[in-house]
């Protein structure tokens, strides 16, 4: 969602802002500006895109600080006018946030009553409040704090102040905010990947803190003036990670980066000794709690109703999976002992905090599993497990949600072998099986360019169907396909088609149906049946082994309970040709962001 760049140094502040704001602009936005200062402060800002910004800012001008901004709104339409930044009446104070202002309403009623507001914003009652409170006070500092004292809701902030204009201020309470360290200079900015370009010195900012960012100092502060002294982390973060490289979209290298990603998961999941390598204190949760609550969103949520199968197949932990935003308003009766399984590629989905946020004050633990370790989600939690996916840029997950489920295996198989069941699965080796596959299916990217181009050129819709982990792996495959090409698209068990959707079956509706489980590999078939009856137009991905003539593509076999690994390779491939041929922004869809920070 919303990105905070800053810098202040000796370079031109604008290149840097606006290189920072496209590292940004994965996370998903509307709108964008800058605010620089020279003689005076110069703002920029558009509705739209980086490339718009760029032409919109001045060259001229020449300036040596200046903070940015990426919106992705909330309070107030897109448009130029409710980007960031922000500016108080007179003009002295120029401010970004992320985040949302709760108590907005009541703080403009309270205190700022014959204040002319811009913009629609949450936001632009911050930037009003600093100056009422520095007018008053007289002091910057002062009327940062109280403003920030009186805030509710999540925010990172920036504010630069004409009248102090070797300083930039910094604070933040839920939504992340970090400082990056230089050589004369120092930015600011709400994920390392924006600052990379000029530095790999981060320290974390945390809540109730206050920051005075100065070209050749960084004061960390409690809200009370004390100062507080932490010590920078190197952002372990390959620049190249976060480049396309020779690709065309990131969502494309992504996808193509699965296979790799599985074999670093093994290294980093596998001891010496070829066991499963866990934080004894994670074992120990497992085996202790009586049932595993998953919470998760999107594709993390469908990642998580193939761990369920897991858990309760391989390591018997009843366990239930549950959408984050309905759980944080209707908490479930709960078993005496369960563990909270956070799933989340991001670590910093709202939805999530406000349910971690409620099991922390129950003293319940948590788990997270993030490709993100030092996100919020991660932070809050009792345990995290790492996803090892390396950076995902294109909004549309991929390699983050089979990431997912490899490390929902080796827990269940790990929480099997401390339970003393037996177990005829050596995740390791079956995950290797998969990682083979996947490279097999990614060398076959025509095929599947073929099958967008047959069923999926013209229609406005099409169904998903499977059973058992297949109908999983369809719910994923119908939300990968709708993110990205804006094509209506389902996923349904295969037998409830035919119980109401059936109904809108046509000529031509394209079927996708996955028939990788043996067990039900008649009942999906004559599913299948069902709908061409009716004009479907079907397209059968079936599992080597339980193929049948007319398949439209056949994955190698791997073990069964991993086949959702590598049967949603097709359906991101299909989904991101649907997409291209329809001329979509296959990395930046529509109104999506990668990370959702509002509820
Ligand atoms: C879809 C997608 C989203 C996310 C969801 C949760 O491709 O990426 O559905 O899965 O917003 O995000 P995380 O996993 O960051 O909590």
């Amino acid at each position: 969602m919303c990105g905070i760049v800053g810098y202040i140094g000796n370079e031109d502040t604008k290149e840097i802002l606006l290189k920072g704001l496209e590292k940004l602009e994965y996370r998903g936005y509307d709108s964008a500006g800058i605010a620089v200062r020279s003689e005076d402060m110069n703002v920029f800002k558009v509705k739209g895109r980086i490339a718009n910004l760029r032409e919109a800012v001045d060259e001229s001008v020449h300036a040596t600080t200046g903070i940015g901004h990426t919106r992705w709104a909330t309070h107030g339409e897109p448009s130029e006018t409710n980007a960031h930044p922000h500016q108080s009446s007179t003009g002295r104070f120029t401010l970004v946030h992320n985040g949302v202002i709760e108590n907005f309403e009541e703080l403009k009623r309270d205190y700022l009553e014959g204040v002319n507001f811009a913009s629609e914003t949450d936001t632009e009652v911050i930037v009003q409040l600093i100056e009422k409170f520095a007018l008053e006070s007289g002091n910057t500092l002062e009327a940062f704090r109280k403003t920030v004292s009186l805030l509710h809701g999540s925010y990172a902030l920036a504010v630069l102040d004409s009248e102090n204009p070797d300083e930039i201020f910094v604070a933040k309470n839920k939504s992340p905010l970090l400082v990056g360290l230089g050589e004369d200079f120092n930015v600011v900015a709400s994920d390392s990947m924006a600052m990379l370009q000029v530095t790999d010195q981060f320290v974390e900012l945390m809540d109730e803190e206050v920051v005075i960012v100065k070209q050749d100092n960084v004061e960390l502060q409690k809200l009370d003036g004390t100062t507080v002294e932490r010590e920078p982390f190197t952002a372990e973060i390959d620049a190249s990670d976060i480049e396309k490289g020779t690709y065309p979209h990131f969502m494309l290298k992504e996808i193509d980066e699965q296979p790799f990603v599985m074999r670093n998961i093994i290294q980093e999941y596998q001891d010496e000794n070829d066991d499963i390598k866990l934080d004894e204190d994670i074992r120990k949760a497992m085996s202790e709690c009586d049932r595993v609550y998953i919470i998760a969103a999107g594709t993390s949520y469908h990642a998580g109703l193939i761990g369920k199968e897991f858990l309760e197949k391989i390591a018997e932990v009843p366990t239930e999976v549950h959408v984050a935003s309905e759980f944080s308003y209707n908490f479930p009766l709960l078993s005496e002992k369960p563990l909270f399984v956070f799933i989340s590629q991001s670590g910093e989905t709202a939805d999530l905090r406000s349910v971690l946020v409620e099991t922390n004050k129950l003293g319940h633990p948590a788990l997270t599993l993030t490709n993100v370790p030092g996100s919020t989600l991660s932070r809050e939690a009792t345990y995290t497990m790492h996803l090892h996916a390396g950076p995902e840029i294109a909004v549309a997950s991929t390699k983050a949600y089979t990431a997912q489920m490899a490390v929902l295996a080796i827990l269940a198989v790990d929480t099997a072998r401390a339970k003393g069941l037996t177990l005829d699965f050596d995740p390791m080796k079956e995950l290797g099986i998969v990682s083979s596959a996947m490279e097999s299916l990614c060398d076959q990217k025509e095929v599947f360019e073929q099958i967008a181009r047959d069923y999926l050129s013209t229609t406005r819709n099409c169904f998903f169907i499977g059973r058992g982990l297949d109908y999983f792996v369809g719910l994923e495959g119908a939300l990968k396909l709708k993110e990205i090409s804006y094509i209506q698209a389902e996923g349904f068990a295969g037998g409830e088609l035919k119980h109401g959707t059936i109904a809108l079956i046509e000529d031509g509706t394209p079927v996708i149906a996955l028939a990788t489980q043996e067990h039900v590999n008649s009942s999906i078939r004559s599913n299948v049946q069902e709908v061409v009856t009716r004009g479907a137009n079907d397209c059968i991905i079936s599992l080597e082994g339980l193929d049948r003539e007319g398949d439209a593509f056949v994955i190698p076999n791997v073990h069964s309970l991993l086949t959702p690994l590598v049967s949603v390779l097709p359906l991101q491939l299909i989904s991101y040709y649907a997409a291209l041929h329809r001329d979509c922004d296959v990395d930046k869809p529509r109104n999506l962001a990668k990370s959702v920070t509002v509820e």
